[in-house]
């Protein structure tokens, strides 16, 4: 464990992650292999840190959003390769080719500009050709597909590693829409073969679609949540390991009288003599403020509920009788014997998805790795 420099941190279990990789890599079998998603932060947990435990158990690829999230990988040492998912701009090119960063494309002007950036670098730029079979995000529509397909392969200095798509709704029980999706990709790849064009990874499957249509496997999945130990939804397919724990020290405790009010606009006030506990964490860290009067930490085996609004840096609890002092140390994410605060607990409360929940903890909380 690293030195903490302040009384808020994230600790991350790399043996969840590598458990989590694991599973993800025996659920997909031998022929296909894994990417794993460690954009943004690797959804919080640490991209570079993390990267290191995934390649070591067995994930074949990374995937980023955007190019520096790759070049900082590549200056951690990683050399496995990695996938730019988000749109890249024409000034990032040069940086792509240079880091052996493969791109996602999908139109003509870029597919161009990279390929003259390969040419000057004497490099071979990795391509990876995306389709929109109903995303409605990148990637242009099945029609244009091929014609594309066609022109980066006639564009010197590039090679097309993999064509792909993404779906929208593979947690969904109801998984109609992303059967229309596959279909629609399942026509695209049909007229590639038609072609005569080899494509060596060909991929769509997100966390979801891994879990629930395993049809989509193909070449590679696509994963994200999952390796990190959260599930899209209430199905539990193989077991996975939550990887981060949220904690935090109490910073002051105090007996307040019944009446007393609690933090800005005096939302909540005590119905009886009870000790309040300041945590030093607030929404400027993550613990957002949808959370006041909703959320529970759990302090000495005990569910103990946020009152009164989330401030800035500090948050209230009403500790009860409990025999809280300075110091204790409180749970907002994780675990205590039968007691579970885990980021969908949030979500629900916060009428969204655990995605966002890991990805907002700020760049104050340190991350600690075990
Ligand atoms: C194109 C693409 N593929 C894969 C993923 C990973 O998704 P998940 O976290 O559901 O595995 C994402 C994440 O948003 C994505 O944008």
């Amino acid at each position: 464990m690293s030195k903490l420099n302040r009384s808020v941190w994230a600790e991350v279990s790399l043996d969840n992650i590598a458990h989590n990789v694991r599973q993800f890599r025996s659920w997909i079998g031998p022929n296909c292999e894994l990417m794993a998603v460690v954009k943004a932060n690797g959804y919080g947990h640490g991209a570079l840190e993390t990267a290191y435990t995934m390649i070591a158990h067995g994930t074949n690829w990374l995937a980023v959003a955007l190019p520096e999230e790759g070049v900082r990988l590549r200056r951690g040492g990683i050399t496995a390769p990695i996938l730019v998912l988000g749109a890249v701009g024409a000034d990032e090119l040069d940086v792509c080719v240079a880091a052996d960063l493969a791109v996602t494309v999908f139109e003509p002007h870029i597919a161009r500009l990279l390929s003259a950036a390969a040419v000057t670098q004497q490099k071979l730029a990795r391509v990876h050709i995306k389709v929109d079979t109903g995303m409605g995000r990148l990637g242009l529509l099945p029609q244009d597909f091929v014609n594309l397909v066609e022109l980066v392969k006639s564009l010197p200095g590039l090679e097309i590693q993999g064509v792909f798509t993404h779906f929208a709704q593979a947690e969904q029980m109801d998984l109609s829409y992303t059967y229309w999706q596959w279909e629609r990709f399942q026509a695209v790849r049909e007229e590639l073969r038609a072609r005569g064009i080899a494509i060596p990874y060909v991929h769509a499957a997100n966390t979801p679609a891994t879990m629930f249509f395993p049809a989509s496997h193909l070449d590679l999945v696509r994963v994200g949540l999952g390796i990190y130990g959260m599930y899209p939804d209430a199905r539990r397919p193989f077991e996975l390991r939550p990887a981060l724990n949220l904690k935090t020290k109490v910073a002051f405790v105090k007996r307040v009288p019944a009446g007393s009010s609690v933090s800005y606009n005096s939302t909540y006030v005590t119905a009886k003599e009870t000790s309040l506990a300041v945590l030093p964490i607030g929404y400027a860290d993550g613990l957002s403020r949808g959370l006041s009067n909703r959320g529970h930490v759990i302090i000495r085996g005990t569910f103990c509920p946020i009152v009164g609004n989330v401030t800035m840096d500090h948050t209230m609890v009403d500790v009860g009788d409990l025999p809280c002092v300075i110091g204790d140390e409180v749970i907002l994410l994780g675990t205590d014997g039968n007691l579970e605060i885990q980021a969908h607990h949030w979500a629900n409360l916060l009428g969204t998805i655990n995605y966002e929940i890991t990805c907002m903890l700020s760049s104050r909380i340190e991350r600690v790795y075990l």
